[in-house]
């Protein structure tokens, strides 16, 4: 069944994170290496950038690798940049004739040269598209991420710019790496896991979850609509009551 025409085209979000999780279980179930299971996860990620595209999401963060995996074995990480120097390259022609910017978000000066040079040029084809924004979360974590905000804020302190007192929440918020885009009203994670694993820390505060035993690479633009009407379901309370929002 085709998901797509139950979907509430006045309520769709702006902004989905997913984190793309389980492709190394999908290719072992496949009795395959790891780095297979990522190859396939690129052509969900094809799938899920042409559904936002369908439905009119306009921003989509993807989280594809974080700080903490430069901990994984180095043949996997090799073939993870591998993996993201071709796809950039393969993809980004698509990407553009599709309208969808292509964003980072990380420390992207952590990553190998090739892969900065392919992003960047990527980004800057893209750059006047605005039919979907895709952000990619490379070398990637929010306490990184947080981090590195508090600094820049220290910064302006010391030399004297910014009154302490005037460390409001926007001012965080403008201070993120995702300062530009809306915070996520959903963030999906795939694979069965129920952890946040340093993604986005502070933009999800109010975002909607929605968790999924699928792995990645099964994860179609059906799974991808089942999360879209599940949020259709959900009642965005923010701390108020529910008459109040009934109410309105
Ligand atoms: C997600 O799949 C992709 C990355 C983290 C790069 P995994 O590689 O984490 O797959 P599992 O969780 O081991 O199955
Ligand atoms: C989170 O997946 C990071 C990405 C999807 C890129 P992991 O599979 O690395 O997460 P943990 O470490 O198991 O929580
Ligand atoms: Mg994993």
């Amino acid at each position: 069944m085709d998901l797509q025409a139950s979907i509430d085209k006045n309520n769709i979000p702006k902004h989905v994170a997913i984190i793309m999780d389980g492709n190394g279980r999908w290719a072992k179930q496949q009795g395959e290496d790891r780095i297979f299971g990522h190859h396939e996860g690129v052509n969900s990620v094809r799938e899920i950038v042409e559904a936002c595209g369908e439905i009119g999401v306009k921003y989509l963060t993807l989280y594809a690798f974080s700080t903490e995996n430069w901990n994984r074995p180095k043949e996997e990480v090799d073939g993870l940049m591998e993996l993201l120097v071709a796809t950039i390259s393969m993809e980004t022609p698509n990407l553009h004739k599709k309208g969808v910017r292509l964003q980072v978000i990380g420390d992207i000066l952590s990553l190998p040269a090739s892969c900065q040079t392919e992003l960047q040029e990527s980004i800057d084809l893209t750059a006047g598209n605005s039919k979907v924004t895709l952000i990619l979360a490379l070398s990637y974590s929010s306490k990184w991420e947080i981090t590195e905000a508090v600094k820049k804020i220290a910064k302006q302190v010391e030399a004297g710019e910014l009154k302490s007192e005037n460390i409001r929440d926007d001012l965080i918020q403008n201070n993120l790496s995702t300062h530009a885009y809306p915070n996520p009203e959903l963030m999906i994670r795939t694979s069965g896991e129920h952890r946040i694993s340093n993604f986005l820390l502070w933009q999800l505060a109010y975002a909607e979850f929605y968790f999924t035993d699928v792995f990645w690479p099964d994860f179609r633009k059906n799974e991808f609509y089942k999360a879209i009407l599940s949020y259709q379901n959900r009642e965005r309370r923010f701390g108020k009551t529910s008459e109040q929002i009934s109410n309105n």
